[in-house]
């Protein structure tokens, strides 16, 4: 079981270093190689994605990420910026399935901004689209034209394409609530009208799944309105990336919050929901939870190991109870830690 580690930018490092200190106290034969992606990359070799990464991420069975990312590349042209990477082995590696399950922890219900009742007990899963969409499509840029600049990108997907994503998003169905709702803007944008009609299509396949359609902006009203409705979420790269944001804060602590993205044989790149936080990197305090989280998700998706999965995500519900946390869930009257401590209270707990 090869692991291609890239801890990235930001509080990337410091998160992931826990990440694999729970892997490691596993004891489950693990070969982990360390390697640079982002804008540690650009600043080691001039590419936020390269050569020698490419090459470790194609060799190894799975990816831990941390996060990439930070005012100090922000200025760079475009293709060397730390996302570029982020954009890049996704395409690479073929990933074309984000998986970013939005959890309420019982004990955490206090951190939401919503009113307990509203979230409680939410258990929603956002399947994105990551290959494909505006974010891939061409012709994209910005030229002059009539004497002006214009800016310009094209949305697209093929059936193909769409087919597949809705695919992974009604058998995830299948293991949990048995509906998914298929997220679009049919009333304006062609490629989504396709993606209501096969999405119709593939559900003639699973008539044990409830299938709902739902547009872009509703959707969103409806995410702070009555998250519990949703169970599976399906959408293409760019309402996912919004969405998956807006469902993430339901539960207050997108510190918690772990992804997985997949190809099509269950290869796959392992990362927190959130962002490098440059604000507090180094500090030694951020929240390592989503990336010991996503550790778990790589055990259970890629490697099957569903015992060891459960093991690490008990261990977490463990700490929690406990009263474990770091300063972006704190509440007064918890025993407040850093993300070392944060680190073995998870092992020990394991
Ligand atoms: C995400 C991020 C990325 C995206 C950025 C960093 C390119 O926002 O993973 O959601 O837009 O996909
Ligand atoms: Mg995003």
């Amino acid at each position: 079981m090869k692991i291609c580690v890239l801890p990235g930018d930001g509080i990337g490092p410091e998160i992931t270093a826990e990440a694999v200190r729970v892997l490691k106290t596993l004891d489950l034969k693990l070969e982990l190689e360390e390697g640079l992606l982002g804008g540690c990359a650009v600043d080691a070799a001039g590419d936020p994605f390269p050569e020698a990464t490419q090459k470790l991420a194609k060799e190894a069975d799975a990816v831990l990420l941390g996060a990439v990312g930070g005012p100090k590349w922000d200025n760079h042209p475009r293709e060397l910026r730390p996302e570029r990477g982020l954009l890049r082995i996704r395409k690479d590696l073929g990933l074309f399935a984000n998986l970013r399950p939005a959890i309420l922890y019982p004990e955490l219900a206090n951190a939401s901004t919503l009113k307990p009742e509203v979230v409680a007990g939410l258990d929603i899963l956002i399947v994105r689209e990551l290959t494909g969409d505006i974010y891939f499509g061409t012709p994209r840029g910005i030229e002059i034209r009539h004497g002006e600049r214009v800016g310009f990108n094209t949305m697209i997907y093929s059936e193909s394409e769409i087919r597949r994503i809705l695919k992974v998003a009604f058998e995830a169905a299948r293991k949990r609530g048995k509906k998914v709702c298929s997220i679009d803007k049919m009333n304006v944008l062609e490629t989504t009208q396709l993606w209501r009609d096969v999405a119709n299509e593939v559900a003639r396949d699973y008539p044990d799944v409830e299938l709902s359609h739902m547009l872009v902006d509703n959707a969103a009203m409806q995410l702070v309105k009555n998250p519990k409705q949703f169970d599976v979420i399906v959408t293409g790269n760019m309402f996912g990336d919004i969405l998956s944001d807006e469902a993430a804060m339901l539960t207050g602590s997108i510190g918690m919050l772990p992804s997985a993205s997949l190809d099509e044989k269950n290869k796959g790149l392992y990362e927190p929901s959130h962002g490098s936080a440059p604000d507090i990197a180094g500090k030694g305090i951020a929240n390592p939870l989503a990336t010991i989280l996503s550790a778990a998700m790589m055990l259970r998706y890629t490697f099957n190991l569903e015992e060891a999965a459960r093991r690490i995500e008990g261990a977490v519900k463990k700490v929690l109870a406990a009263g474990y946390r770091t300063a972006d869930i704190y509440e007064p009257g918890m025993k407040k830690v850093g993300t070392r401590e944060m680190g073995d209270a998870v092992i020990a707990a394991l």
